[in-house]
């Protein structure tokens, strides 16, 4: 995907790594981004005032369907979908307290809005002669932190939906592109970035994120998730210790 001229979504792209990839794209690209914040949204217009904004909670059916909707009617070129949106609540699986309410936070947001929204503007991308969708997982699916269990958890789960979801388009216009990110100083970690622990800033991870969606990549391994990935399959506990020191 060259990503010149293709009308693009990003989801969660108000801050952090979703803000990154919008201010790369936005010179050479329609870029549309989502989030609940209608002030982060206008923050980013004002940073990059070139962006097209929609608030949007894309855990919430209802307001998810309703901008799929908008979208394939304003911008009937859109052809990229990148799912960004994301967020963890901290767990303790050990402790009293009940874990329902993070179970189902951390499922909806980071499985099963992305899964859906693929479903959902499935058959307008096929529509389209090139097409892309990219989701954003984590090292985290191959080696998981445990107070971090339904964050984890929902990530892996989009990891083996994107393997399934490129495997059954492997013949038609859209490809599909899984990006596993390291550590990256954001938000996201609410002021709490794991000591000692190295966090990439967020334009290089979406500089690096774009290279490899340009060279077609199926999967682009950002920092160390490589590394992840290879020490899950070979010493399993040592990359648990170091994740969960
Ligand atoms: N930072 C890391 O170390 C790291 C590592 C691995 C993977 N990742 C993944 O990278 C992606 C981006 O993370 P980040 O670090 O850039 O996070 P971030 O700085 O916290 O930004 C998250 C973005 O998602 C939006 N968002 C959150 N909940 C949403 C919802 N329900 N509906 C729509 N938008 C929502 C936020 O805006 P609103 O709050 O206004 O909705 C914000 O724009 C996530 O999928 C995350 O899991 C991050």
């Amino acid at each position: 995907m060259k990503l010149i001229g293709d009308t693009i979504l990003i989801t969660g792209g108000s801050e952090g790594i979703g803000l990154a990839l919008a201010r790369a794209l936005e010179p050479n690209n329609t870029v549309i981004i989502c989030s609940r914040n209608q002030r982060k949204l206008e923050y980013a217009k004002n940073l990059c005032n070139g962006l097209h904004t929609e608030v949007c909670d894309v855990s919430d059916t209802a307001q998810r369907q309703a901008l799929v909707k908008r979208l394939v009617e304003f911008f009937p070129h859109l052809n990229v979908v990148i799912n960004n949106a994301g967020a963890k609540r901290t767990t303790d699986l050990a402790g009293p307290e009940d874990l329902n309410a993070a179970k189902t936070h951390d499922m909806s947001l980071n499985f099963s809005a992305p899964a859906e929204l693929c479903i959902e503007f499935l058959p307008h991308l096929r529509s389209q002669a090139n097409a892309c969708i990219v989701n954003m997982t984590t090292g985290l699916v191959y080696l998981p932190k445990a107070k971090q269990a339904f964050y984890c958890a929902a990530k892996s789960a989009l990891h083996s939906f994107t393997l399934s979801l490129a495997w059954a388009l492997k013949e038609s216009s859209v490809e599909v592109c899984e990006v596993s990110l390291p550590l990256v100083d954001t938000q996201f970690h609410q002021s709490e970035l794991p000591k000692n622990m190295q966090a990439m800033k967020s334009e290089e991870a979406a500089n690096k994120t774009l290279r490899g969606i340009r060279k077609g990549k199926k999967h682009v391994y950002i920092g160390k998730t490589l590394l992840a990935h290879c020490l899950s399959l070979i010493a399993p506990d040592t990359g648990m210790a170091i994740v969960n020191r």
